[in-house]
């Protein structure tokens, strides 16, 4: 059976590192009746947002984003649009706030399995409706953080701007910019020039997207079914470079590398949802590469898992991963960007 709905009236207890300092980690709890998702009753009159690079938005785009992580911020936590809100989602989902449906004791987690691609696209699906609505653009889109192609391979420069809503100060201070992120960074600071840097993130892209990942079944991850232990396994990109990056931007000053570095921790920093954003891109890119063989799970099991998140209005609303495997049908795409990786065959 398929991983189900988890019950949302109350928030369980999460299992935190040490030295964790978070009053919830849970969005507002909720005896709401969810609705079920609805796609776009019309496709062509719904507006179709386009999701930029980070490093390449204008100065327009900058403020506008900015004064909507404002107001996201300044919201209450008790209000599941807010910043704080939507932080605490990760936390839920990924620190054992939540049982799966039917089965009280067992911890959901939704990383570590076929879980991970969809259901971090709803969750940034709804957080991107959520401050369309709050700055009052529904075509507003979020940005992706570009780590696959050298232009892309920095801190993007609007989060690095310490008088920015972007700015987290939990992040590793040595990896500002100009540093070269490294797409398979492991706690040691490589010792590469930057153009051995930029060679080895495309050999690694590579590896991940085309070596590793020749099947559905090897992209997605293990499955995850109803009552499973959590942690089935990890799909290639799940594993590199999508870690990496988040240790590579968390603080080791800090006890656990927050923010990024710990799943409780990791929707405080802005900068989650575009490593996020090109993590989904990947979903999509990957798609792509091979229209034939790179399709979409078929088990039941994954095209009926379901979560809960609350939308703009904010109302609770149950999406199924077989709602969000069409990108258009979301009504959102990326911007349209060279895969340099695509050459790097080791
Ligand atoms: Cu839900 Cu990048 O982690």
């Amino acid at each position: 059976d398929p991983v189900a709905t988890p019950n949302v009236s109350t928030c369980g207890q999460a299992d935190l590192p040490p030295g964790a300092n978070v009053s919830t980690c849970c969005p507002p709890p909720s005896n709401a009746l969810p609705v079920d998702f609805a796609p776009a009753a019309s496709l062509s009159s719904t507006p179709l947002r386009t999701r930029p690079a980070a490093h390449s938005v204008t100065a327009d785009y900058v403020a506008k984003f900015n004064a909507g992580i404002a107001a996201m911020k300044a919201l209450p936590a008790s209000d599941p649009r807010s910043f704080a809100a939507q932080a605490a989602v990760h936390c839920a989902y990924c620190d054992g706030s939540y049982s799966p449906e039917g089965f009280p004791g067992v911890e959901l987690q939704v990383h570590n399995s076929w879980l991970f691609f969809p259901f971090h696209r709803c969750y940034l699906y709804f957080f991107e409706r959520i401050l369309g609505s709050l700055v009052g653009d529904p075509t507003f889109a979020i940005p992706f953080w570009n780590w696959d192609a050298p232009d892309g391979m920095r801190l993007p420069a609007m989060y690095a701007d310490q008088s920015s809503q972007l700015f987290d100060p939990r992040r590793d201070a040595r990896h500002a910019p100009p540093k070269l992120i490294d797409l398979d960074y492991n706690g040691t600071e490589p010792r590469f020039t930057d153009s051995q840097q930029i060679d080895h993130n495309l050999r690694v892209m590579y590896r991940q997207m085309v070596s590793l990942s020749p099947t559905p079944s090897l992209f997605f991850g293990s499955p995850y079914r109803a009552g499973d232990d959590p942690n089935q396994g990890p799909s290639p990109v799940e594993n590199i470079p999508h870690g990496p990056v988040h240790i590579w931007c968390g603080d080791p000053k800090q006890p656990s590398f927050e923010d990024m570095g710990n799943f409780y921790s990791a929707g405080n920093d802005p900068l989650f949802y575009a490593h996020h954003a090109n993590i989904d891109r990947m979903w999509s890119v990957w798609k792509g590469l091979d229209a034939r063989r790179h399709t979409d799970l078929t088990d039941p099991d994954w095209l009926n898992a379901s979560f809960l998140f609350y939308d703009e209005t904010p109302k609770l609303v149950r999406i199924r991963v077989r709602d969000v495997l069409d990108t258009g049908a979301l009504r959102y795409q990326y911007q349209d960007v060279p895969l340099p990786w695509k050459a790097a065959r080791p």
